[in-house]
């Protein structure tokens, strides 16, 4: 089997913020076709993602699937009561652990998976882990849907999805922070707030850029400006000093 070959797959949650991303990187990778696409919400998508079905029935969505997809958020998960056995399970949702989506429903063989919402440009890193009933085309189907989104790493533990939920599964949010900092800093110091702004999302996009291009440890790319001497070599080893 390559990729999802011929596979149906169902995502509950398929009009929300995440499962809508990696639902467009599918479609536009290539990897499904519309019509192998089940997807449920609780709120009408009419005109979302045509050729695919919409249904407010997540058992349905199940019983036409062979993958069912769960984006749900955490606290709505226990409404989504339905007989997956037989069928791989992947979950996105945060913390919520392979014993609890098993006891609930009633599928031996899940990947939990937590891509970040750089996934709506294709651009998420993605580490997942699978049960030990999950098969060899478990595996590869996972890293088909995840790799449609991005970059994406096995796993052999659930502790190290958890872990990642908050360095990887933040996405931008964290490197987004550190940029509104420096745009404040910079709009205090007289910089008028659309240069500022320019300025600083220029350096994201640059540093993303670099960063993709030489495949570097970040640790590298600053000692290499602490070796350089410049103006930034004070700063950078005050704040290692302090323990950034
Ligand atoms: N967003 C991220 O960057 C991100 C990153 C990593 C992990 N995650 C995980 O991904 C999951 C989804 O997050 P999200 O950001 O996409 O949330 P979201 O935008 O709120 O989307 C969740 C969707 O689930 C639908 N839904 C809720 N209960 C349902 C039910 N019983 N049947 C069918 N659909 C139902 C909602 O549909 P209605 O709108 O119709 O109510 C909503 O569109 C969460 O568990 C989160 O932990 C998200």
């Amino acid at each position: 089997m390559t990729g999802l070959a011929n596979l149906r797959l169902g995502v509950v949650g398929g009009g929300g913020w995440l499962g809508k991303a990696i639902v467009q990187c599918l479609l536009d990778s290539g990897t499904i076709t519309p019509d192998r696409l089940y997807l449920s919400s609780r709120r009408p998508r009419a005109g979302l993602f045509p050729g695919a079905t919409w249904t407010h029935d997540n058992q349905l969505l199940v019983d036409n699937s062979d993958i069912v997809l769960v984006s749900v958020r955490p606290g709505d998960f226990a409404a989504v009561e339905v007989d997956t056995q037989g069928k791989l399970v992947i979950s996105v949702m945060a913390g919520v652990s392979f014993a609890r989506i098993q006891a609930q429903l009633h599928s031996d063989r899940i990947i939990r998976a937590l891509p970040n919402a750089a996934a709506e440009v294709a651009r998420s890193h993605t580490p997942w882990v699978a049960t030990p009933a999950c098969t060899d085309n478990d595996r590869i189907a996972a890293r088909t849907i995840f790799e449609a989104c991005g970059k994406a790493d096995e796993l052999t533990q659930e502790r190290q999805v958890d872990y990642l939920a908050a360095i990887s599964g933040t996405g931008p949010a964290f490197p987004a922070l550190l940029a509104d900092a420096l745009r404040r800093h910079a709009i205090a110091h007289d910089i008028p707030a659309e240069v500022a702004r320019r300025a600083v999302n220029t350096l994201l996009v640059g540093t993303g850029r670099l960063v993709e291009a030489q495949d570097r440890c970040p640790a590298d790319v600053v000692d290499e400006f602490i070796a350089y001497q410049g103006m930034l070599t004070a700063a950078l080893e005050t704040m290692k000093a302090d323990g950034l």
